[in-house]
């Protein structure tokens, strides 16, 4: 194993929600990686804080039960297992209270640098930084972590981010998207900058249409409490899905500092055109899931999960057409869909290119648009589809991909993106955060659409599980000669 050992001093990384789901299934995997890959210095500690009356015994327990089986077989190792978690210790304690802080100014007395983790209900996020603020726990080297959601629309995310703001700076606040530390959408930026190619057809006209799809096979489960009052729009559509179309549409930054990339994504959520109540009805498609079959599997209905209302209409997936008002891309329809209990889980960015304006080939020649596709997940990959002669006497065109499979092109370790994000935390590199204007912005997109789907009254489409959403998906696309990739094959 290659030493990359991180040469700061102490740190402490202190995590409320210490015992929730996000820290047992990602944030302590993903600091068990970094601790194998020598990327935590030495004197690294972690604090887990949560409400369960836990001797530091007993937490050690219930993670090395939980935790395993959410990092690679390859990459677990026994001992190292071990000696990660002489790092943790655990505090018991209500973070609402602000005596209860005393406990953890006791945890950590003289670290140079702390990084709180908020890993709870945002709904706690005030209370616990005015309570670190009382217990002086908070100095000029300290960093917040704000996990999603950040609000239910743009008052709430408001709120959150002036009481945050109280206590912190803004260069010490790093709001969590984990997309952005994927390594493809990393990547994203280096296909659109680091290549020349590209860069001169990425624009209207060039480009006839774009589509950002993030389909998941996985209902609600056990989420449904959370995700009833939220829905695809504001659990992937606000937040991940805008980030991809940023990415995907902004204009070169000056340089990959912080504010310089975040000042291009953001000039890209200022340019989409507000929806009004019409625009929300011919342009946007809501749909919720009905029983049906996932990767072989019977599943029930989202109304049949557990503690989903009967009368729901929270949608669990959206498809809508989006319009960036600037000139690289007057007239190009962005086409963003998310849904979960889809046909399969793939995430995928399609650009697609404008076509000839005169063929040689004839009208029969079987002729179709270049497109460029670039795969999320599961696989990770850049597909080029051209045009190429068939084999055989005559002109007869055929389509054929040039395939780069991003996976096995370098045998360097690939992190997942909350390991990617964390290193990315104590280095203190905010490039792959989000603004506090740009999580604004992005909530002034997306609120009219949820008032107009509420002026509407009208309920989510039903699609069957297992299927790629409902019919009307297809046809908003189809009215601009435009398909979803999977139905071009
Ligand atoms: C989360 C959403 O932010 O992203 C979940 O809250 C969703 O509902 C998840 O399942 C998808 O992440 P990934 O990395 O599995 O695509």
């Amino acid at each position: 194993m290659t030493s990359n050992l991180v040469t700061h001093g102490s740190q402490e990384i202190v995590i409320f929600g210490g015992a929730g789901d996000l820290s047992f299934r990602k944030l302590l995997p993903a600091l068990y990686m970094a601790h194998l890959h020598d990327k935590l210095s030495a004197s690294t500690r972690i604090i887990a804080i949560g409400r369960q009356d836990w001797s530091r015994e007993a937490y050690l327990n219930f993670i090395d039960t939980h935790s395993p089986s959410f990092i690679e077989t390859d990459a677990f190792d026994a001992a190292q297992w071990q000696s990660f978690l002489a790092r943790l210790s655990y505090i018991s304690m209500d973070a609402t209270q602000a005596t209860h802080y005393a406990k953890l100014k006791a945890a950590c007395p003289q670290s140079l640098l702390r990084v709180f983790y908020l890993a709870t209900a945002p709904s706690l996020f005030a209370q616990i930084c005015a309570h670190l603020a009382s217990a002086d726990l908070i100095d000029s080297l300290a960093r917040v972590v704000l996990e999603k959601p950040l609000g239910t629309d743009l008052a709430s995310a408001r709120v959150i981010n002036t009481e945050v703001g109280r206590y912190f700076e803004e260069h010490q606040i790093y709001r969590i998207d984990h997309y952005l530390g994927k390594e493809t959408v990393q990547n994203l930026m280096v296909l659109r900058f680091g290549n020349s190619i590209f860069e001169p057809l990425w624009r209207a006209p060039h480009i006839r249409s774009v589509q950002i799809t993030v389909a998941e096979t996985v209902g609600v489960g056990s989420r449904a409490g959370f995700y009833d009052g939220a829905g695809a729009l504001r659990d992937m559509v606000q937040n991940h899905l805008l980030q991809l179309l940023c990415i995907v549409a902004m204009e070169s930054p000056i340089s990959l500092g912080a504010d310089d990339v975040r000042d291009e994504k953001l000039k890209v959520l200022r340019s989409l055109k507000k929806m009004n109540v019409n625009d929300v009805k011919r342009d946007t498609v809501r749909g919720q899931y009905t029983a049906g079959a996932c990767a072989g599997e019977a599943v029930g209905g989202y109304k049949e999960e557990d503690k989903v209302p009967a009368d729901s209409r929270t949608e669990t997936f959206v498809a809508l057409r989006a319009t960036i008002n600037n000139a690289r891309w007057a007239n190009v329809p962005f086409f963003l869909r998310t849904g979960k209990r889809m046909q399969k889980r793939q995430s995928e960015i399609i650009i697609e290119f404008s076509e000839q304006p005169f063929t040689i080939f004839g009208l029969a020649a079987h002729h179709q648009p270049n497109r460029l596709i670039i795969r999320l997940q599961p696989e990770e990959s850049i597909q080029l589809e051209m045009m190429v002669k068939e084999p055989g006497s005559g002109m007869n065109l055929n389509p054929v991909r040039l395939g780069l499979d991003l996976q096995h092109s370098s045998d360097k370790r690939r992190a997942e993106a909350y390991e990617r994000l964390l290193m990315d935390v104590l280095k203190g590199r905010l490039t792959h955060f989000m603004r506090r204007d740009e999580l604004e912005a992005a909530w002034m997109w997306i609120e009219p659409i949820l008032d107009g789907w509420e002026a509407l009254d009208d309920k989510p489409l039903d699609y069957c599980a297992g299927s790629w959403g409902p019919g009307a998906s297809s046809a908003l696309m189809a009215r601009e000669d435009q398909k979803w990739l999977e139905e071009c094959q």
